[in-house]
């Protein structure tokens, strides 16, 4: 057993040091010399992208985060209309589709039940479905028009980690690919967030190299007897703090919160109490800075009410680590693939609290890799 493990203590530990590698191979071949980007094996045609008029992501638990980032991805590249729901929801209400509109299904394991329904009510009227899967043969992408998949390998460990990275990876193909044949505006950009993608492995393996800070911080958690943790993030970052309050749950037992920070006013910010750990996702302060300077009076905010805020940010973000009790940093890169990045250290974060806890991280009560009943 501990040889299937590569030598780590867990299979979620194992598929975590996996993830530059699962990224990579995602990536490879699917993007030609010319920094074309090249989707044969979709059995869509440059065409059929370019009558898409409307995109709806449907998936469910992590794949669902995925596809929220998805969704900003898309509308920026492409200003192609793009929604993003819960498949559970989505199979039971009357979502407006038609020909011309792309459902993307997101699921590693090709099975989960209200994703195959989801698909199936998106094709009882006439959608195009492409499904996103890590399972060659597995029922929705066999249900799908096209499917594109994931080269993640087998994960084992219950809660996703190299899945979900991997789902990223190839939404942003299909989302730099949508751009690419309708000759967007945005030619440019797109040429270099396909460099940065393309760089993205080397980064990720830089965020796993320096996770001891991480590792510490998960253990004085458990070693406080926090009962609570609170994840906030903007644009990205949203769907970032919703995955990484979704592993704490997952792994730890631990109420974990993920919210928009913008959202804190209305609600949230009254769960705050003398040393609640928040964890803030914090977009790169070039560029859009304007996010930047939002989080940094959301990190205020918090604080004064008593937070003990982690923040997770790019390397080098003074004005970040000057309000943040503690940072977390990662490598510089566009605001829409930053989840790449950021994603990782939460993962590790909810995997070593959970261990301090004494959970058993690959197995967590509950809960089952593939949800194929309703
Ligand atoms: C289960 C798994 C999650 C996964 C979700 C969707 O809840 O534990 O890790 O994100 O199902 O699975 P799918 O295979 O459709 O991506």
């Amino acid at each position: 057993a501990a040889a299937e493990k590569g030598g780590f203590e867990t299979f979620m530990r194992k598929e975590i040091h996996e993830q530059p590698a699962a990224v990579a191979d995602t990536l490879r071949g699917r993007i030609d010399e010319t920094g074309q980007i090249v989707l044969d094996e979709v059995r869509m045609s440059d065409q059929d992208f370019r009558d898409v008029d409307k995109v709806f992501i449907i998936a469910c638990g992590t794949s669902y985060h995925a596809g929220m980032v998805t969704k900003y991805a898309i509308e920026h590249w492409t200003r192609i209309p793009c929604e993003v729901e819960l498949a559970s929801e989505f199979r039971y209400r009357d979502p407006v589709l038609d020909r011309s509109t792309l459902v993307i299904a997101i699921s590693q394991s090709g099975e989960t039940m209200d994703t195959l329904m989801a698909v199936r009510h998106a094709k009882d009227q006439k959608a195009r479905v492409l499904s996103i899967s890590n399972t060659v043969g597995s029922t929705i992408p066999r249900e799908s028009d096209a499917v594109l998949y994931t080269r993640a390998g087998i994960e084992v460990a219950v809660a996703s980690t190299k899945a979900f990275l991997t789902q990223l990876a190839a939404c942003y193909l299909v989302g730099l690919h949508l751009a690419q044949v309708r000759g967007i505006k945005y030619a440019d950009e797109v040429s270099a967030v396909l460099d940065e993608l393309v760089a993205a492995p080397g980064k990720i393996a830089k965020v796993i190299e320096h996770l001891d800070p991480v590792r510490q911080m998960a253990r004085d958690c458990a070693a406080a007897g926090t009962d609570r943790v609170l994840f906030i993030g903007r644009h990205v970052g949203y769907p970032v703090a919703l995955e990484g309050a979704l592993k704490l749950k997952e792994l730890a037992y631990l109420h974990a919160e993920g919210f928009a920070a913008g959202e804190l006013k209305h609600g949230p910010i009254s769960l705050i109490e003398d040393g609640t750990p928040v964890i803030a996702i914090v977009p790169s302060p070039r560029g859009r800075s304007l996010l930047h300077d939002k989080i940094i009076s959301n990190i205020q905010e918090v604080k004064a009410r008593g937070a003990k805020v982690i923040a997770v940010c790019e390397e080098g973000d003074r004005i970040t680590s000057a309000h943040a009790d503690l940072v977390i940093e990662t490598p510089a890169s566009p605001t829409l693939l930053a989840p790449l990045l950021t994603a990782v250290p939460l993962q590790e974060f909810a995997a070593e609290l959970a261990t301090a806890l004494g959970r058993d991280i690959d197995q967590p009560r509950n809960l089952a890799k593939s949800v194929t009943v309703e």
